[in-house]
């Protein structure tokens, strides 16, 4: 899902001229922040961004893996903070939470200073409106109501971004401070826009648009099959289908609504940075003694910075030379 809708955005930046790839990145942001929720099925850039900040994983996927050795060794350095030769839970939990507080901070910093070049005390909604989505101004407005089509496709995210920004708008004046538009950019930090973020996600999966999660949709937004393979699914998918029926759909109606879709991605309590610490921990103590040496990590560098050869990882790669 994720990739599609990011193709679909960078070709039609390439072909149509517009938006800037400034503006497309924003716009896919939209679409990875639920990831930050959905912690069941880890994916290796999921991993990446957590450990190293999504900026830093960006770099380190242009990296040789002599040269993210390198560097990962001197990052296990950093995180070993009392300098006793291991990487305790404790460590990489607090490690995690850093890159990921730098790396929301400088990217609130960024658009805040791209949207706001006077630096005044507020954006407007028209002016935030005028500088990502001006450019429909001139599009066929027909174009906006044929699914599919790219004039359909911004409509949509124009929408989405109107309903998040009235919802950081604490107070009510359709200009956020730079408090409210951090929230904005990033609902998953803030506890006030946790509806939002669950809204958004169950839209995302909800292709039949009946408002409610299906078990079709929650697996087909995880797995696709392989062209030609057909059959027997992977065991983690036959384990997501048990996950569904057995805790998800609690209600036991055969769908998730949005109540069982908060309670699956913003369960009260849910440490992010903890279970991606333990995660990280699991796979890699080869000796099973709970903390990391620097041979452990170095043995495992593709867990934690190894270079993505997905679609995606391309596509974001490509992405930067626009
Ligand atoms: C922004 O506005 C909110 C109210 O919506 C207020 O609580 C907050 O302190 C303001 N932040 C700044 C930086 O002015």
């Amino acid at each position: 899902m994720l990739t599609t809708l990011f193709v679909a955005l960078a070709i039609s930046a390439v072909f149509a001229g517009v938006p800037s790839p400034e503006e497309s990145k924003r716009l896919m942001d939209h679409f990875s922040d639920a990831e930050h929720f959905k912690n069941e099925h880890h994916n290796k850039q999921f991993d990446h961004d957590a450990f190293l900040g999504e900026d830093q994983a960006k770099t380190f996927d242009q990296l040789p893996p002599e040269e993210s050795k390198r560097r990962l060794g001197i990052i296990v350095d950093k995180i070993d903070s009392d300098k006793d030769g291991f990487v305790s839970l404790v460590e990489l939990k607090d490690w995690i939470r850093y890159t990921q507080r730098r790396y929301i901070d400088e990217d609130v910093e960024r658009h805040w200073r791209q949207h706001n070049p006077n630096n005044d005390g507020e954006i407007p909604w028209e002016t935030y409106r005028k500088n990502v989505y001006g450019f429909m101004d001139d599009m066929d407005q027909s174009d906006m109501n044929e699914p599919n089509s790219e004039g359909y496709t911004y409509a949509n995210l124009l929408k989405r971004d109107r309903r998040r920004w009235t919802q950081a708008d604490g107070d009510h004046n359709d200009a956020l401070n730079r408090t409210e538009f951090a929230g904005f950019l990033h609902p998953e930090d803030h506890s006030h826009m946790r509806d939002i973020v669950v809204l958004e996600t169950l839209e995302d999966i909800d292709k039949d648009k009946d408002g409610k999660v299906s078990m079709e949709e929650y697996i087909g937004d995880m797995y696709k099959p392989e062209d030609g393979e057909d059959g027997d699914e992977p065991d983690w998918v036959k384990q997501e289908r048990e996950q569904f029926t057995g805790y998800r759909d609690t209600d036991k109606d055969g769908f998730m609504d949005e109540h069982e879709v908060k309670d699956w991605i913003a369960p009260p309590e849910f440490d992010h940075a903890e279970a991606e610490a333990r995660h990280l921990v699991f796979e890699a103590d080869s000796d099973a003694d709970e903390k990391l040496t620097k041979a452990e990590i170095l043995d495992k560098y593709d867990l934690f910075v190894g270079s993505q050869a997905t679609d995606f990882g391309e596509a974001l790669a490509r992405h930067d030379e626009f």
